[in-house]
């Protein structure tokens, strides 16, 4: 009876130290959202609410988190970009047009190389040229009031005082407009390569079908050197096989679920002609 007492007592310790493992020492690396169109009724918007639609579209359809995040050191954290901002505006470096912190920040989404956080340049271009997408395209499409929307998160963020405006260009019939908030239909299957690798954002990581990302491997030649079991496998898990040279842990572990079978095979067939 002692023994059993024993084991029952180290069984419960080694369990309850792994789940406290498991639950707070494994880093968590969180997926960009399938991107949400959210209706945008700025008429009616509290900058608190602007805020926080800064943070949903910050943490989903910017995908800003696959790269600023702390686990993958690809890119910069943000949490005082906005106070940081003044000074990059000083720095010799500074090749933009900006001149307020506001003006910095939404020139930082759109065109990302005006200044380039020095040691997150692309490879070879000696921080001169940045890594990361212009967000208002490349199958992102943020619009202005949502690049606006994340500014307002940002200087919150940063604890800054909240300088950008809400825009209030938006047609004031459709802020109005009764939808009823129609329930969730299911996606329907998109039909070619180019609509997949768009709407699962892609090309924010690698050079493939006119995108240009420059984090992940380019991909326009895969198809020379990768059969498709191996494509298959590097969307469904992506950290099975990391290509040499790139960190393992920045693919989104995503596609499995997100991607209907069809879509997946459609993208490999593509990705495996690419030679
Ligand atoms: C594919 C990776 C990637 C994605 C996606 C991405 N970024 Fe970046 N971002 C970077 C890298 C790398 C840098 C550093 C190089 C540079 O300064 O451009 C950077 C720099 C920045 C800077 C300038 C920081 C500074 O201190 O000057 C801001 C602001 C920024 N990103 C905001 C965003 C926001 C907001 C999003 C989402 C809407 C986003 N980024 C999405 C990779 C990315
Ligand atoms: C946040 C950045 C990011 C996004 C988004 C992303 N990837 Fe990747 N991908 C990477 C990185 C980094 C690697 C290299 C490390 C690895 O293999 O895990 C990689 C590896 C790959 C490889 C293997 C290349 C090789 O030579 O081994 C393929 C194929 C690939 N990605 C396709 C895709 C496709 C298709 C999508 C969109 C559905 C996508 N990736 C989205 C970052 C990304």
């Amino acid at each position: 009876m002692k023994n059993f007492l024993k084991v029952l007592c180290f069984s419960l310790l080694v369990i309850t130290l792994f789940a406290g493992y498991a639950n707070y020492g494994i880093p968590q690396i969180e997926p960009a959202l399938p991107p949400v169109e959210e209706k945008l009724e700025l008429g009616t918007m509290t900058m608190e609410k602007f805020i926080k639609l800064g943070e949903r579209l910050y943490n989903g359809k910017g995908t800003c988190t696959l790269c600023h995040n702390p686990t993958g050191g690809r890119a910069p954290l943000l949490a005082s970009a906005a106070t940081v901002a003044a000074e990059r505006l000083q720095d010799t470096r500074y090749q933009g047009k900006a001149s307020s912190v506001v003006d910095y920040l939404y020139e930082s989404m759109v065109e990302p190389s005006a200044y380039v956080v020095s040691g997150f340049g692309k490879a070879g271009s000696n921080d001169t040229e940045s890594p990361m997408p212009n967000v208002a395209a490349n199958g992102i499409d943020l619009s202005d009031a949502e690049l606006k929307a994340i500014i307002a998160y940002l200087q919150d963020l940063a604890g800054a005082d909240v300088t950008v405006s809400i825009p209030t260009d938006a047609a004031p019939t459709e802020a109005k407009e009764e939808t009823a908030n129609p329930p969730p239909t299911p996606r329907t299957a998109l039909d070619t390569p180019a609509a997949i690798i768009a709407k699962f954002t892609c090309g924010a990581c690698h050079k493939v079908a006119d995108q240009v990302g420059a984090v992940g491997p380019d991909l326009t030649t895969i198809g020379a050197t990768r059969d498709k079991a191996y494509l298959r496998r590097s969307l469904l898990d992506p950290n099975a096989d990391a290509a040499a040279g790139f960190m393992a842990g920045m693919m989104p572990n995503i596609y499995s679920e997100q991607m209907s079978a069809k879509e997946l095979e459609m993208l490999v067939d593509y990705l495996a002609g690419l030679k």
